[in-house]
Formats: structure tokens, C-alpha cells, sequence
């Protein structure tokens, strides 16, 4: 797998809510080749000073322009939404989601917190997505729009019940399934839920994939920082999240 260094014209950065920043940036190239899953590795400030880039979904591809949410952490994060002008990414890193419209034909796509976003991409590029995305709270709550346009149906959750359905969005997606005969689950989100996600999944026998964080260094697989324990025997029992990642299908990987 080989990756390219490219330099984007920062377009726009905005807080669409709390620490959570929405910014597009151009390069037909990288536009071109990004696929609903992928990951962008992300220069957020001199090189010399900050060395280690930053891991961040896509969320949306419109033409030359990808477009990717990212919660302000820490340092990383806050000299990112201090930039302009351009940006260095490495990308598009990794192995997404298998989007198969033929096979598929019921999906349910799951997102929790900043696992909402990389769900986008995802959802515009399905056909009949049932989507559930879940929130801390009301002022958490984004893309609301975006998904409601680009999925069949969409079940909005908060923890705190301040907005939507309260409660945890797998919990709804359960329920439906007494009605809805999902062929494919698609999942990401913090690891509980993709523990829950990937419980549930192989207990009712659905397929299931799910998008897995690690912390990461080099994002080309070399350093082993963001190794995972899988279900392979031998020399395959860990593996890298981005490379053999960050999609993997939840009976291969230990959570
Ligand atoms: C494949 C992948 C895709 C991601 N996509 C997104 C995204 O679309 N939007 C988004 O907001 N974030 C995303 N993240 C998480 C994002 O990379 C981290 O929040 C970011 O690197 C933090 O950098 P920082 O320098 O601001 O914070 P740091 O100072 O490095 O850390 C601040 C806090 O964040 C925690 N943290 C750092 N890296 C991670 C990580 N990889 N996973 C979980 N916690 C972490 C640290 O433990 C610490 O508590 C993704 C991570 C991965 C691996
Ligand atoms: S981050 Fe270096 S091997 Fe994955």
C-alpha cells in the first residue's frame, strides 16, 4: 500500500458545536481516491515542533473537496484549528468500509460521538441506509441534516435525553430489528459501543464491520503503535489499524 503526501488548500474551518470543528479542504487527487472509511493523517503545525501527525476520518467528498469533523483534544488538535492556507495529509490511509450495494440490501450504518462523522461518507454512498447516530447531548448533536438526506431513515439519540430518542442509539437499532432484517451492520464509535455493536451483530448472525481508534504514530505501518489483537492465529494475532485497519469485520478483531 503506498501512500502520497498531499498539500490541500485549506478551504474553511468552522465550530459547528462545542470543540467540534468542521474543515474542508481541496485536492482532486486526494478527492479522487477517498473511499467512505479511509482516514486522513494529518500535519497540525510545524514538523519540526509537533513531528507526529494526527489520525481524522473523512466525513464527506463533494467534487475536489473532502471535508473532514474533528473534536478539539489537545495539542495536536488545537494547533490544527489554528491553521490556514494549506495542509499536509497523508492520505487516504487505510482500509475502509466494503460497500457493496448489490449484496447489501438493508444496512444499518451506527455512529456514536465522533464516530458519527466518518458515517456520512459512508451512509451517502449506501442505498436504503437505516441510520442511527447517537450523542452525548443536544449541543453534541450535528449532521443532523446531512444524514437525513442521504439515509432512508435516521434515528437520532442522546445520552441525556436533551434531544432525539434519549438513550443509546444500539438500543434502537435492537428494537428495529424486530421489524428490519439488516443484511449488514457498519459501525464506529467509542470502543464500548463497538463491543456492544459487535456482541449483538454476531449473536444475531448479521455481518458486521467495524471501525476501530488507536492511537497512532507513523499511520503507514511501521511502528506498531496502533497494533490490535485479532482472532489470527500465529504471527497475524495483532494487527495494524492503519494499515490492515481502521475497518476491520468485528469476528476478526478482540475488543
Ligand atoms: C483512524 C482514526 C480516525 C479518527 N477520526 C477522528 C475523527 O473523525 N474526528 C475526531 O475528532 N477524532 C478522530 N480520531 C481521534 C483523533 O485522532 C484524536 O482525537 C487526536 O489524534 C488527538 O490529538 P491531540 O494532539 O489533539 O490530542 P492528544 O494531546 O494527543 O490527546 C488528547 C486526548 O485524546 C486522546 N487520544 C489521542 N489520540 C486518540 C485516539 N486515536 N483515539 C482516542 N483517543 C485519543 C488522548 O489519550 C488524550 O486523552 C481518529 C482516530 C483514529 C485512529
Ligand atoms: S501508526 Fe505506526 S504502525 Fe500504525
Amino acid at each position: 500500500m503506498s501512500y502520497e503526501v498531499y498539500t490541500c488548500t485549506l478551504e474553511s474551518q468552522k465550530e459547528i458545536a462545542p470543540n467540534i470543528v468542521e474543515a474542508w479542504v481541496v485536492n482532486a487527487e486526494l478527492a479522487a481516491k477517498a473511499k467512505p472509511g479511509q482516514f486522513l493523517h494529518i500535519q497540525c503545525g510545524d514538523a519540526t515542533s509537533m513531528p507526529l501527525r494526527r489520525p481524522i476520518s473523512i466525513c464527506d467528498v463533494q467534487g475536489d473537496r473532502v471535508c473532514f469533523i474533528y473534536e478539539v483534544k489537545g495539542r495536536g488538535t488545537k494547533s490544527l484549528q489554528q491553521q490556514y492556507g494549506e495542509l499536509d495529509i497523508l492520505g487516504p490511509v487505510g482500509n475502509g468500509f466494503t460497500v457493496d450495494n448489490g449484496k447489501y440490501k438493508c444496512p444499518a450504518v451506527i455512529g456514536g460521538g465522533i464516530g458519527v462523522y466518518p458515517m456520512l461518507f459512508l451512509t451517502k454512498q449506501l442505498k436504503g441506509a437505516v441510520a442511527y447516530i447517537g450523542f452525548r447531548n443536544k449541543d453534541l448533536v450535528t449532521l443532523e441534516d446531512e444524514f437525513n438526506k442521504a439515509a432512508d431513515s435516521v434515528t437520532l439519540t442522546t445520552d441525556d435525553g436533551s434531544y432525539g430518542v434519549a438513550g443509546f442509539a444500539l438500543e434502537e437499532l435492537k428494537k428495529d430489528c424486530e421489524t428490519k432484517q439488516f443484511d449488514i451492520i457498519y459501525a464506529c464509535g467509542p470502543k464500548g459501543m463497538l463491543r456492544a455493536v459487535k456482541a449483538f451483530a454476531e449473536g444475531a448472525g448479521i455481518p458486521c464491520q467495524l471501525s476501530l481508534e488507536e492511537r497512532m504514530g507513523c499511520g503507514i505501518g511501521a511502528c506498531l503503535t496502533c497494533s490490535c489483537e485479532t482472532t489470527h492465529e500465529g504471527t497475524d494475532k495483532y494487527k495494524r489499524v492503519c494499515r490492515n485497519g481502521p475497518v476491520f469485520w468485528s469476528e476478526e478483531v478482540v475488543l
